[in-house]
């Protein structure tokens, strides 16, 4: 079996297992492939843990949830060093992070300093306690949830640290015949019976050849040229449309250019093409831009969105 049929296979499961979601899970395969984290926000019940707990069922490697709450420390979070009296010395416990995919459950509920150390060791995939620095898994994935809507006694996520999530997910209530579905699934697994099974558990050492398969994959220079002009619009709205002047403050990192080349490498990957298209590009924008862009006072009071702008970005941007 190749690659990408185990991937494939993998999603077919997870389709079936998680309904009417196929969004979230495609954003889940992306981000294992382009090797980054997702924040996704969504109302309770969504399945957003079930996503990330089946995807872990579906792959060799481990699972831990953090719920975030605000009298969390950062160690809590990361490990501290331990005495051990029998030794006189002191000893590393790593924290729940050291896992290969790690739910950080309602992170707007834990103060900053929390929620920076978590960011913090998602970028630099290593945790530095007194004069050691312990590594993290090759293989490590954080998905981080938000709930919109509550916001009391919440703290936002800063922009800066933001710009840490490759893909920024929202996820929304399924129809009435996923719905449907969801109820028989349910039934099912409460009677223990019928669940689907998944054939082949993915290796990791599969998801990084996959990775590395994406990364090599053919990007025109046109392709290329798309992505940064895209970046540029955000930043120099005004030579685009006088629309999108008014309503960006702030324009998108080198960061958000790095994470919409991976994005679309790893999509036009799982579509079995081996090249880069501009589809692709547009087909993940929206995730990878949501949550950089900094509106204007007054597109916020016009009630413009992040995703309205994104369109707008693509709608001004030609293709060479
Ligand atoms: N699309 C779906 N497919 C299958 N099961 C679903 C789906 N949506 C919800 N469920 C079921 O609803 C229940 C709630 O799911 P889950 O706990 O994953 O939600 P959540 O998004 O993590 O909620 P919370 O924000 O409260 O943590 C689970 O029993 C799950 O099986
Ligand atoms: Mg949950």
């Amino acid at each position: 079996m190749t690659i990408k049929t185990s991937i494939q296979n993998l999603r077919q499961w997870l389709d079936s297992q998680i309904v009417g979601q196929p969004h979230l899970i495609d954003r889940l395969l992306i981000a294992l492939i382009a090797d980054g984290h997702l924040l996704v926000e969504g109302a309770p019940g969504l399945a957003k843990t079930k996503a990330i707990k089946t995807l872990a069922d579906g792959i060799e490697g481990d699972f831990h949830r953090v719920q975030f709450t605000p009298d969390l420390l950062p160690s809590d979070v990361t490990g501290t060093d331990i005495y051990r009296p029998e030794s006189g010395t002191f000893e590393f416990q790593s924290g729940p992070i050291f896992h290969n995919l790690v739910l950080a459950d309602e992170i707007n509920r834990a103060p900053a300093k929390v929620q920076s150390a978590l960011l913090e060791a998602m970028a630099e995939r290593q945790i530095s306690v007194g004069r050691s620095t312990y590594k993290l898994p090759e293989l490590f994935l954080v998905m981080a949830t938000q709930n919109p809507i509550e916001q009391e006694g919440t703290y936002p996520l800063p922009e800066a640290q933001l710009d840490r999530f490759l893909m920024h997910v929202k996820v929304d209530f399924p129809n009435a015949e996923a719905e449907r579905e969801i109820l028989r699934l349910s039934r099912a697994e409460s009677r223990h019976t019928e669940v689907a099974k998944l054939e082949h558990r993915v290796l990791q050492s599969e998801l990084f050849s996959a990775r590395a398969e994406a990364l090599d994959i053919h990007m025109a220079d046109a392709v290329e040229e798309y992505i940064v002009q895209l970046t540029q619009a955000t930043r120099q709205p005004e030579v685009y449309s006088a629309d999108l002047r008014r309503w960006l403050e702030f324009g998108v990192s080198p960061r958000a250019t790095i994470s919409l080349d991976r994005c679309s490498r790893a999509h036009a990957w799982m579509k079995g093409n081996d090249y880069v298209s501009p589809d692709d590009v547009r087909a993940v924008v929206h995730d990878v831009f949501r949550h950089r862009l900094i509106l204007t006072f007054e597109a916020e009071a016009q009630g413009q969105t992040a995703d309205k702008i994104i369109d707008e970005i693509l709608n001004c941007v030609p293709i060479a």
